[in-house]
């Protein structure tokens, strides 16, 4: 993996620096409701700043497709993003950005308007890449949650700019490099979530890789079904077991241990703390009981096998998180990796989707080697893919 960082960017007087970043954030009530990806952009617009350039923000928000609105406008986020630069942020609307841009004095900082208002934005257009590429002299790529879209801002700009990873980019490309590129082993991958059908090619990729693949949440019922266990009215999708059987054989081939829960948490109904809890061996779920979490046992065990480990890539919770007390496995495992992180054992690295509030709810996100941002990207990157964005910046 080669690409070019700030560390090689040289002078920036007088230049314009583009820095494609994610400003989709969540939002209830016009308020940012979960800053992260604010916070990740600091390190690069700061240092950018700080060198004298003039730092142009593109990022999309929402999905509006070609169709300006206030509602995907990106005006509301200049506040919020001063807010957490601690530094001024202007404005800059798609209508009279060039006169914007040359009056902007070196060192300031501006978000551009919705790249997503240009219908040619997600076509990599050539006319909308010209047209970003005229505001400014060079390219900083620090978005890598939007890595997976071959899109003007993310990808088509890095052929014809002097195209850069930011640091939020780098340290993300490090980290992930460190967990399956060329990682220390045996390593040990953590996949859950509700369906297996959402993560098949994650799934078949992974067996190809890791020592120990630990599948839980309910997609781990598709695979119990498929060994011929009776998962009673779990969520479960039956069509799907003759893939995971083939899944279950690759690993096999692999050399790659599967791990699937022995007990099991059920329960009759879905509900915060049911009165028809209980916890039983997985050949002993009833016709009108649902699994709802990993079991104590297999968790102690699961524990175990992670103490053998060098390297971890976690995906998805290992039961119904959100419901009490179906977060028990996800916390109990959460915390013994964090602790043989912590311990200097274990390096571990998480993202997508619900797994960071997964972690959150566990209390441990912070003593993990690394947390992506990403959701889509991340789940492409375990599948093995070559993101574009990111393919982009290597050549
Ligand atoms: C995300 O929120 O995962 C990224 O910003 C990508 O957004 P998209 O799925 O709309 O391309």
């Amino acid at each position: 993996m080669s690409f070019k960082t700030l560390d090689d960017i040289g002078d920036l007087t007088g230049k314009t620096v583009l820095v494609r970043e994610d400003l989709n954030v969540p939002m209830q009530d016009g308020v940012v409701s979960d800053d992260t990806r604010l916070r990740a952009t600091v390190a690069t617009l700061n240092e950018l700043s700080d060198k004298g350039a003039k730092v142009l923000v593109l990022a999309h928000f929402g999905r509006p497709k070609g169709q300006p609105s206030e509602e995907f406008s990106l005006k509301k986020l200049a506040e919020p993003l001063s807010h957490v630069l601690g530094r001024p942020v202007s404005y800059i609307d798609w209508e009279g950005d060039k006169a914007a841009v040359a009056a902007l004095a070196p060192g300031a900082i501006a978000v551009l308007e919705n790249t997503r208002f240009f219908g040619g934005e997600e076509k990599n257009d050539p006319a909308v890449i010209e047209r970003f590429a005229s505001l400014g002299d060079i390219y900083v790529n620090d978005a890598f949650s939007a890595a997976h879209r071959a899109h003007a801002s993310t990808e088509g700009l890095a052929h014809v700019l002097p195209a850069y990873a930011g640091r939020a980019m780098e340290a993300e490309l490090k980290a992930l490099q460190k967990a399956l590129g060329e990682p220390e082993r045996p390593v040990a991958a953590v996949v859950g979530g509700a369906k297996v059908s959402t993560k098949l090619d994650v799934l078949k990729h992974l067996v190809t890789k890791v020592d120990h693949l630990i599948i839980g949440g309910g997609m781990a019922n598709t695979f119990l079904a498929a060994r011929g266990v009776n998962v009673g009215k779990s969520l479960c999708e039956h069509d799907l077991t003759n893939t995971a059987e083939q899944i279950l054989d690759n690993a096999d081939k692999a050399g790659c241990t599967v791990h699937l829960p022995y007990d099991v948490v059920v329960s009759k109904e879905f509900a915060a703390n049911p009165a028809s809890l209980r916890t039983c061996n997985v050949h002993e779920v009833a016709e009108d009981e649902m699994i709802l979490d990993v079991g104590p046992a297999a968790v102690e065990a699961l524990g175990d096998a992670l103490k053998t480990c060098r390297t971890l890539v976690w995906n998805g919770p290992m039961g119904a998180f959100e419901t009490e007390p179906f977060d028990a496995a996800t916390v109990a495992l959460a915390k013994t990796a964090a602790a043989l992180t912590k311990e200097g054992s274990l390096v571990s690295v998480a993202g997508g989707g619900d797994t960071v509030a997964a972690l959150n709810h566990a209390g441990v996100a912070a003593d993990f080697s690394y947390i992506s941002t990403a959701g889509g990207a991340f789940l492409e990157w375990m599948e093995g893919k070559e993101l574009p964005g990111v393919a982009a910046l290597e050549r």
